[in-house]
């Protein structure tokens, strides 16, 4: 059993997670596992916590897969509604059984993100089809998929990223997930590859941009028209010529049907099965979040963007609704573009995992800080 348990810790934290923070925290006592949120780890500016309740919906996924695959079956109990870093999050039960191995636990090492260009691929491949019935599977949660790009989504999606730069509190927690150097990721073991921004090993206007990103981090240099330059020169997402997107298949928009908020969880599973499910096939994938939590924080009536940048995202619900046609009573949480993989993701860009983060029956585990 310990074997077994040790593989699926593992592939726990193997799971995705913003800016690859990794703030989960497992606890292993006999059978059970906890699962700890490492709250200050995973802050993101006065962002609320919504990024870390989706992520956790992929532990759980990612728990299940790794479980079917050990002939385990596996009880998850959530404890979300006062959530902090004192408690575990989730608590789940390993028992032993014939549960038969689910195929997407296969693509639980291979799944990346893949922020490159595609080589095509299209809305009516077979894969949508696979796709679908995933949903079908999962109460709570819907999936919208367009190969169309208004030129109000692109701007609405450049405002996100305008949200970022301009509040210093939430530009400088992301910013400190970057690993601009081999060794800063070997060390750390966590955050960002600089490869992983690369979108072509021709592409060395890429390889340059993230030099000069790594100087302003440095010197912690972000004067307004520098900021302006970031959102036409860093992030793909700024061009608003729809190149960028008409690259691969589609953009994916996965929905919520209420505030409640076991189905974040919900969508952090579909998210995760879809993920797989589009690696295994062939077909690259990149979340395109930053525009993910203000959207959905209006629309269930918590607001929390500051008076100053709360117009940039007005009218937001009502552009991803004209682009992705979900009905009044859903709300968008995640997106992201997909296309099928220019070839093999090099290995020196896979993002590297801590897998010190599990404790083995540690009876007296409680954390907040990071490891
Ligand atoms: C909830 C969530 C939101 C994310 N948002 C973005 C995003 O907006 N843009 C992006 O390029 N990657 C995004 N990512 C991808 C993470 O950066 C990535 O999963 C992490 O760095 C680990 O890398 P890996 O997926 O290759 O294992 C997101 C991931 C998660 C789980």
């Amino acid at each position: 059993m310990q074997n077994k348990i040790n593989r699926i810790t593992q592939a726990i934290l193997r799971t995705p997670s913003p800016e690859n923070c990794q703030p989960w925290k497992i606890v292993v006592q006999g059978n059970k596992l906890e699962v700890f949120h490492l709250s200050e780890h995973a802050k993101l500016g006065m962002m609320p916590d919504y990024m870390s309740v989706v992520g956790l919906g992929m532990v759980a996924e990612g728990l299940t897969l790794a479980c079917s695959e050990e002939n385990l079956r596996v009880e998850i109990t959530y404890f979300l509604k006062e959530r902090s870093g004192e408690t575990p999050w989730l608590v789940a039960e390993l028992g032993e059984s014939d549960v038969v191995a689910d195929p997407l636990a296969k693509g639980i090492f291979l799944r990346h993100t893949d922020r490159r260009c595609y080589v095509g691929g299209r809305l009516d491949d077979s894969v949508f089809q696979e796709i679908r019935q995933e949903v079908n599977r999962l109460e709570g949660v819907n999936l919208y998929l367009s190969d169309k790009y208004s030129k109000e989504y692109l701007e609405l999606l450049q405002n996100a990223n305008q949200i970022v730069m301009k509040w210093s509190e939430l530009r400088h927690d992301f910013n400190k997930w970057t690993r601009f150097t081999d060794k800063e990721i070997e060390t750390t073991r966590d955050g960002m590859n600089w490869r992983s921004f690369l979108r072509g090993s021709e592409n060395w206007i890429y390889y340059l941009r993230s030099r000069i990103w790594w100087l302003a981090i440095q010197l912690d240099w972000f004067p307004a028209w520098w900021m302006k330059l970031e959102t036409f020169f860093f992030d793909d997402s700024g061009d608003l010529s729809p190149s960028n997107y008409d690259d691969g298949a589609c953009i994916g928009c996965v929905t919520v049907k209420s505030d409640d908020v076991e189905n974040l969880v919900s969508l952090g599973r579909l998210t995760l099965r879809i993920w797989l499910l589009l690696n295994l096939r062939g077909y690259g994938f990149q979340p395109l979040c930053t525009l993910a939590s203000p959207i959905y924080a209006e629309r269930i009536g918590q607001p929390y963007l500051p008076e100053q940048l709360a117009p940039l995202m007005n009218g937001g619900y009502e552009i991803l609704q004209r682009m992705f046609s979900f009905p009044d009573d859903e709300v968008p949480f995640f997106y992201f573009r997909t296309g099928l993989s220019m070839g093999e993701y090099p290995k020196n860009t896979k993002s590297l995992r801590r897998s010190e983060n599990v404790v083995l029956n540690d009876m007296t585990a409680k954390r907040s800080s990071p490891l």
